[in-house]
């Protein structure tokens, strides 16, 4: 069957949709990401009929975007509290553990995610998967002097870890704290994400992984005939 909507249109829906849970007076934590970027578009939207919030966003794309559609921010270096953070996912399982780092900022997006009261994951249907690692690398953020002795370290763990390449720029892509990303790929994916996470931060100069395990307490799907609010099983 052909499908109805495009992933952009699921996209689009759920992001303005999600503008929903942010009230008057609320600090909120605004994600990375093509899905983000339409509730940051609807935020705009009802700031400039009088809603009244401030925004830590999680990179440089995501205050750019706020800043264009008249959303006040604040760096998160100055915060350590958030009314609530939205953020879009890689994947996401049934207990709504997510992959995230498609975009190279999950460093910070962990950091704004992990101080907020409410944590909501916002993402199309594609995104949902039945375990974690087995379909889209899991990124992780290195300093640059790491490089080999991690990709070795990760080797031993039973991942393979690439490079993430830049397009329109030789060489690697750069993170905003002037790091590389390493996307890893396992032939056979660890079931226990908590261990692997665990291990993953003991290699020396790796700074954060992007699993985000047990943060989320809800997520955000659009499906082709609904959009739907999930909480994690069990
Ligand atoms: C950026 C992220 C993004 O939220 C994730 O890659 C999803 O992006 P999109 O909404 O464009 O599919 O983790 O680091």
């Amino acid at each position: 069957m052909k499908s109805v909507s495009s992933n952009r249109e699921l996209k689009q829906r759920v992001g303005m949709n999600a503008a929903d849970f942010v009230q008057d007076g609320m600090k909120v934590g605004i994600g990375t990401g093509s899905t983000v970027a339409f509730f940051i578009e609807e935020l705009g939207r009802r700031v400039k009929s009088g809603l009244n919030i401030l925004g830590v966003p999680t990179s440089y794309a995501a205050r750019m975007l706020c800043l264009e559609h008249g959303i006040p921010v604040q760096d998160s270096m100055l915060s350590d509290r958030l009314d609530l953070a939205v953020d879009g996912a890689d994947e996401i399982d049934p207990y709504l553990n997510a992959i995230k780092g498609g975009g190279a900022a999950h460093s910070c997006e962990k950091i704004i995610a992990s101080m907020a009261d409410e944590f909501i994951l916002i993402a199309d249907e594609t995104k949902l998967v039945s375990s974690l690692c087995r379909k889209f690398p899991l990124p992780v953020e290195i300093i640059p002097p790491a490089l080999s002795f991690a990709k070795k370290q990760i080797r031993l763990l039973g991942g393979t870890a690439e490079l993430r390449g830049a397009i329109r720029k030789d060489g690697p892509v750069i993170t905003e704290n002037g790091n590389f990303i390493l996307d890893i790929l396992f032939s056979d994916p660890p079931e226990n994400l908590e261990r692997l996470d665990a291990e993953l931060k003991k290699i020396p100069g790796l700074l954060e992984t992007g699993l985000f395990l047990g943060i989320a307490k809800k997520a955000l799907i659009g499906f082709q005939d609904k959009v739907e609010l999930l909480l994690p099983k069990g």
